[in-house]
């Protein structure tokens, strides 16, 4: 592959001047010939057959051939001769049909050309780091060093037109539902989403920090205290927590807030919404979505946002009562993954070990099993409906008991076993389909979560979420068993987006905070302007909070969000194109008083 740094020959460039061009790459077909066209763009393929010149011109909506005929102008036939790839040229011709067998069906503008008459070359550039087509494979790096580049890909391209398309979609829906869109700040303090902050700090009041909002929770929460009904933004978030494929610093939510909702409510805009965004990426959804509480997605996946293209396990303790297969009281799990034939020894083992670090034990000698338990085991295959060529394993708990919900913690267990299995089976037996989208709404969170490092509960999805209304008095006396008015919407495994409805009333705030161990001064300090608008006639209120990046991740068929961020992060956190973060002048820090240590 050419080096970026390499340098070609300068060539004499021409002005822009008055021209203007008359078409977009994309937009020529058989009804323009014998128009006169000037077109703009990228070279983006370069043929020289000696006499006669072919080039691949590209802008943003396509891709236009042109030709320039050393016989008809050859003035402009030598200019063309100078150009080199990814040089911005200006054309102007005359558009001809090509002959039927020079049609190029692949695209749109494949049975015209621009016979060249006039050209201008507007920019030269260097060798680009990495070729620009479809199929190349770069190392992420080079990609995101040179990223102007890279987005000219038309990977990239279709990616990023998507997102701008579905931004603009979910705008118009929200607008079409009555939402208004309303800016909240970003240089603020501290919000409750659980995640570090990204501290700015202040030059004026030295030694103090505005925080970046990980969320514009309190303020569209303030916003339906002052009667805006209902609130929609697209906005940047900052988190400051460990980067994966589906995670960045900062990243974009379309959030939502409504007065006076039922959960259902919230439901019936999400839905259709992300019916229209997927609309525009081409693909029509069913709605209403499934349903499953948090107690059902546990005893059947294992986890808070189950991929619903794999098979459920299913809880089969009751049938091998007293058999000593998982401790007393705790679940057994039949794990079933369809077609995988029988695995082989190592597979087997690595299950088990996979397993086994997670303090199950599993059972992956079915013939034994069905040689010591036939009747239940007759019974696990009708339950599971694992059949002959499927992977079946039971796994159990022989240990003691361990966590404040021990039966969470064993579901917790079964279900990464499950994900590894299926991930083991995955390619050979297209269990996810990339085109099947199940969506899921997981409701009835539990309240609180235990933070074993503190030693205290926390809230599992923040601390502004209301409680059931049955749970209410258990707040204080059985914190584990408090479910929370919350909901997530699921998409293929993955957690697209979260929301409840709120706490609205000051004194329900204030037992809340209590169960979560924060005094009534703690409380103040921290969210003081909340809790003095909960006394000003709050409304009862309620939303939600969709991650832009990872929708329109699965919408462009993508695994990191990276690739349909413009300008995204490393995966260590840095911007290698522009080499952030990177250190300030001296004096910068003086002015912010901030001394670092050597
Ligand atoms: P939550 O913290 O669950 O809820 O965030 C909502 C959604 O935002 C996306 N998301 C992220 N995307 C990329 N990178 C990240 N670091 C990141 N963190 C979160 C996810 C997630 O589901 N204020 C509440 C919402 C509410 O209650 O209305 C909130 O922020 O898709």
């Amino acid at each position: 592959m050419a080096e970026s740094t390499e340098q070609r020959t300068p060539v004499p460039l021409d002005l822009m001047g008055e021209l203007r061009r008359t078409h977009t790459c994309g937009q020529l077909r058989a009804e323009h010939a014998g128009r006169r066209a000037l077109v703009m763009g990228w070279v983006h393929r370069r043929r020289d057959l000696g006499g006669v010149i072919f080039l691949h011109l590209r802008d943003r909506d396509g891709v236009t051939q042109v030709v320039f005929h050393e016989d008809v102008a050859a003035g402009v036939h030598a200019r063309a001769e100078m150009l080199r790839l990814e040089y911005v040229v200006a054309v102007e011709g005359e558009v001809a049909r090509r002959t039927p067998e020079t049609v190029n069906a692949s695209i749109p503008t494949g049975e015209v050309e621009v016979v060249a008459e006039r050209v201008w070359i507007l920019n030269e550039s260097r060798v680009p780091p990495f070729p620009l087509d479809e199929f190349a494979e770069i190392a992420e790096d080079v990609r995101l060093k040179y990223r102007f580049v890279d987005l000219r890909r038309p990977q990239m391209q279709r990616n990023i037109i998507l997102r701008a398309n579905v931004s603009f979609a979910v705008r118009e829906f929200l607008y079409s539902r009555g939402f208004l869109e309303i800016e909240t700040p970003f240089m603020t303090r501290s919000t409750p989403e659980g995640a570090r902050d990204f501290l700015v700090p202040s030059r004026i009041t030295p030694g103090s920090f505005y925080a970046l909002p990980q969320s514009p929770q309190i303020f569209k929460q303030l916003l339906m205290v002052s009667g805006y009904e209902k609130y929609f933004q697209i906005v940047r978030c900052f988190r400051d927590e460990d980067l994966r494929a589906d995670r960045q610093y900062e990243f974009t939510q379309i959030d939502l807030e409504m007065s006076f909702p039922q959960q259902e409510h919230v439901f019936e805009v999400i839905e259709p919404m992300l019916r229209r965004a997927f609309e525009v990426a081409g693909f029509s959804i069913e709605t209403p979505f499934r349903r499953l509480t948090y107690e059902q997605a546990m005893r059947s996946y294992g986890i808070d946002k189950p991929d619903l293209r794999i098979p459920p396990f299913h809880c089969v303790e009751d049938l091998f009562a007293g058999a000593g297969l998982s401790a007393e009281g705790l679940p057994l799990a039949a794990i079933h993954i369809p077609n995988t034939g029988s695995p082989s020894r190592k597979e087997r083992d690595e299950m088990k070990a996979f397993g086994q670090e997670r303090g199950l034990r599993v059972y992956d000698d079915v013939k034994r099993l069905d040689r010591d338990f036939p009747e239940q085991m007759a019974k696990v295959r009708e339950r599971s409906g694992a059949g002959e060529n499927d992977l079946l394993l039971l796994a159990g708990w022989p240990g003691e008991k361990k966590g404040h919900r021990p039966e969470e913690t064993v579901l917790l267990a079964c279900g990464q076993l499950r994900l590894y299995a299926a991930q083991k089976y995955k390619d050979r037996h297209k269990l996810f389909d990339a085109k099947t989208f199940r969506f899921l709404w997981v409701v009835d969170f539990p309240m609180f979560e235990w933070d074993e490092e503190e030693k205290r509960w926390n809230a599992a999805h923040h601390p502004f979420t209301s409680v059931h209304d049955e749970d209410l008095d258990k707040l204080t006396s059985d914190p584990a068993r408090c479910r929370a008015k919350s909901y997530d919407i699921v998409l293929n495994g993955v957690e697209l987006g979260s929301g409840s409805i709120r706490i609205h009333r000051r004194d329900v705030q204030a037992k809340v905070f209590s169960a979560l161990g924060l005094s009534d001064e703690e409380a103040r300090k921290k969210f003081g302007f909340l809790l003095d608008a909960l006394e000003y006639g709050a409304p009862p209120h309620g939303g939600i909070a969709l991650g832009l990046d990872r929708l329109v991740m699965i919408l462009a068929g993508e695994s990191s969000i990276r690739d349909v961020i413009p300008f995204p992060k490393t995966a260590r956190g840095t911007d290698l194109m522009c080499d952030a973060p990177s250190a300030v002048p001296e004096k910068a820090l003086r002015e912010l008083g901030i001394m670092l240590k050597p």
